[in-house]
């Protein structure tokens, strides 16, 4: 399928040198659009100006959450190239979210091209300074106008993109998070390893009373015994526990991080145990108190790799490496980014580029 360019006749100013980004406040100036009809399939895939939606008061999506989406980002590289990673494994991702919201299926390759050339065309967008990116959103949302709770006959993909600086505004310090035992994420049998609106607004109120306590994220536990570890808000995480490094498995409840599976791989890279098992809180309180615990860490697109200084579980503090970014954390942090950005070699073929400097 041909994917048509309408360039926009009023480029907006792009951000300078030095501003401050924050993370998904500014967008660059086209998105990539493409329709849905039950009967028809996925047609007329477009690059428009970027600009507001029109979408009927009844649509699906606003009542009942049919929605799916996406996190990845274009990187500014050594030589003025600008790399994508593993775009493959987001729309291969974003299939599997689909599959579990009861979406069409979209074509991943068409995916690719598309996001691809969106990109080519706002490369002047994708910020050039240490550490920042163009975080790129697709994303699909159900539109037909009827209130019966039904999958939708209707849809829009949509793929915008927004030169991003740090999510975190510590950066690379370490963060604090709250573990959260009154309220539950997702469940085995949810939607918890699909990335779907619905997941995120779930997990507001407890965010919003972990800030209050001065806490950046929430780590979920498991929505049955709330005993074993699950992820963070925005991010799957990692402990350096007895001479391995330690994550929670893949069960249906945690998001399956492409960060994730990247880290797993550059550990056994370099000789070092991973194990994908179920973990307690109070496995994991236990080992620290008894000085097991040598780093904690999350992974995530927007995250990259977060040090965990602390988690606060009721009453207990877990402080880890004296609340400072540990050298395993450092190294997983330098070498994903170093491929990302194109300084280091990428032996496992994940950066593509979009185009040449
Ligand atoms: N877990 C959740 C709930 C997330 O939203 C994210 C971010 O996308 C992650 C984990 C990390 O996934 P990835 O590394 O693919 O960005
Ligand atoms: C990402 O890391 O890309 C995410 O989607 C996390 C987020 C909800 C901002």
């Amino acid at each position: 399928m041909e994917i048509r360019i309408e360039l926009t006749k009023t480029p907006k100013e792009k951000p300078v040198p030095g501003q401050k980004l924050g993370f998904g406040r500014l967008f660059s100036d086209h998105m990539f659009i493409m329709n849905y009809k039950t009967g028809k399939g996925w047609y007329d895939p477009r690059i428009v100006p970027y600009g507001d939606l029109s979408l009927s008061p009844a649509a699906l999506c606003l009542h009942y959450g049919q929605t799916v989406f996406e996190g990845m980002k274009a990187y500014y590289g050594e030589k003025g190239d600008i790399l994508l990673f593993r775009p493959d494994e987001n729309f291969s991702r974003l299939n599997s979210s689909n599959r579990r919201l009861a979406i069409p299926q979209i074509d991943e390759e068409l995916c690719i091209r598309g996001v691809k050339e969106l990109v080519e065309i706002d490369k002047d967008w994708v910020p050039r300074e240490d550490g920042a990116s163009l975080y790129i959103r697709p994303f699909i949302i159900s539109t037909d106008p009827v209130l019966g709770v039904h999958p939708g006959d209707e849809y829009l993909f949509i793929i915008i993109t927004s030169p991003s600086g740090a999510y975190y505004e510590s950066g690379l310090e370490p963060v604090k998070i709250y573990v959260e035992s009154k309220y539950v994420r997702a469940v085995r049998g949810g939607t918890g390893m699909a990335k779907t609106g619905g997941n995120y607004a779930a997990s507001l109120l407890a965010q919003d009373e972990a800030h209050q306590q001065n806490y950046s994220q929430v780590l979920w536990l498991d929505g049955v015994e709330q005993k074993y570890i699950e992820e963070v808000g925005a991010m799957n995480v990692f402990f350096v526990l007895d001479g391995e490094v330690v994550t929670p498995e893949l069960h249906g409840s945690i998001l399956p991080g492409i960060t994730r599976k990247s880290s797993i791989q550059l550990l056994k890279d370099w000789g070092l145990k991973v194990s994908e098992r179920r973990i307690t809180i109070e496995e994991l309180d236990r080992a620290n108190d008894q000085g097991r615990v040598l780093e904690a860490f999350g992974t995530g697109t927007a995250a990259v790799i977060s040090p965990i200084g602390e988690l606060k579980w009721g009453e207990k503090q877990m402080v880890f490496n004296g609340g400072k970014i540990g050298s395993l954390t450092q190294r997983l942090y330098d070498t994903l980014t170093g491929i990302q950005y194109g300084r280091l070699p990428d032996p496992h073929g994940w950066s593509v580029t979009v185009c040449k400097g």
